[in-house]
């Protein structure tokens, strides 16, 4: 059984009373879902200016913190950058890596993300691992080679015991922030092809993996996207920035 995922990614927004007032309100809100939020895993990525504020938040409750990104040394001459150590003493137990938009303004590469997958770890954390293809690449008929890609390199030199620990993220780049979701069955079939390719590469173990959709998931597609056999869960950018919106995406029904 693969325990679905919900997981925000706050991205650049909110202050820290306004991080403070949605995480506390996330909180409330799984915590009353009686319906249904016990069955899934909550997830919630703020900048790294609100780790600290938002842990306090969520102590003791079952919402879990994330980092939206993280340097692969444990500690250096590295301005501006943010280690593992550093992100689990504040609380986080997760790290989004790989995400389109650091792919896209930050140069960072297959190689980069295999370096902070394999440091996220060792450092005893979960990497949540986003992966997905331009709007070019799917017109050119090579969404499912660069996939492949991304999966072979990101992923090189991991165990089968270490795919168990990862999350991936399936975000195709023209879905994301466009209000353009992936069709269901879009999604669905990518997400058995990377989970085909996981087989290919880890054995039995791929069937175990949690591959996310993210790229425009909102109260009125969740639904029919998590119905679909392979998808495991969300990696929400917009729709979670109101708890309201992310509330009802967390209490999806399929
Ligand atoms: P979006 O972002 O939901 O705003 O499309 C998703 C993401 O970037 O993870």
């Amino acid at each position: 059984m693969r325990r679905p995922v919900i997981a925000g990614n706050w991205k650049m927004h909110k202050t820290l009373a306004e991080a403070r007032a949605l995480a506390r309100a996330v909180r409330n809100g799984c915590a009353e879902s009686a319906d249904g939020a016990a069955d899934r895993e909550v997830v919630l990525a703020p900048p790294f200016t609100a780790l600290a504020a938002v842990a306090g938040e969520l102590e003791g409750g079952a919402v879990s913190l994330a980092a939206q990104n993280a340097h692969w040394e444990d500690k250096g001459a590295f301005t501006g950058e943010v280690s593992l150590p550093m992100l689990k003493d504040v609380g986080c137990g997760m790290v989004i890596v790989g995400h389109s938009e650091r792919r896209q303004y930050c140069g960072e590469t297959d190689a980069v993300v295999n370096r902070k997958v394999l440091a996220t770890l060792k450092a005893g954390m979960q990497p949540i691992v986003c992966i997905g293809e331009t709007l070019a690449e799917r017109e050119a008929g090579r969404h499912e080679s660069v996939v492949a890609e991304q999966l072979a390199a990101g992923l090189a030199n991991l165990t089968p015991g270490g795919l168990l620990r990862i999350i991936l993220a399936y975000e195709p780049v023209w879905a994301i922030g466009t209000g353009r979701t992936a069709s269901p069955e879009i999604a669905q079939e990518m997400h058995a092809c990377i989970r085909k390719r996981l087989a290919e590469g880890f054995g039995t173990s791929a069937g175990e993996v949690r591959i996310l959709y993210g790229g425009s998931v909102k109260p009125d597609n969740v639904d029919a996207l998590m119905r679909q056999p392979d998808i495991d869960g969300a990696l929400v950018g917009g729709a979670c920035l109101e708890a309201e919106s992310f509330l009802r995406i967390v209490r999806f029904q399929p």
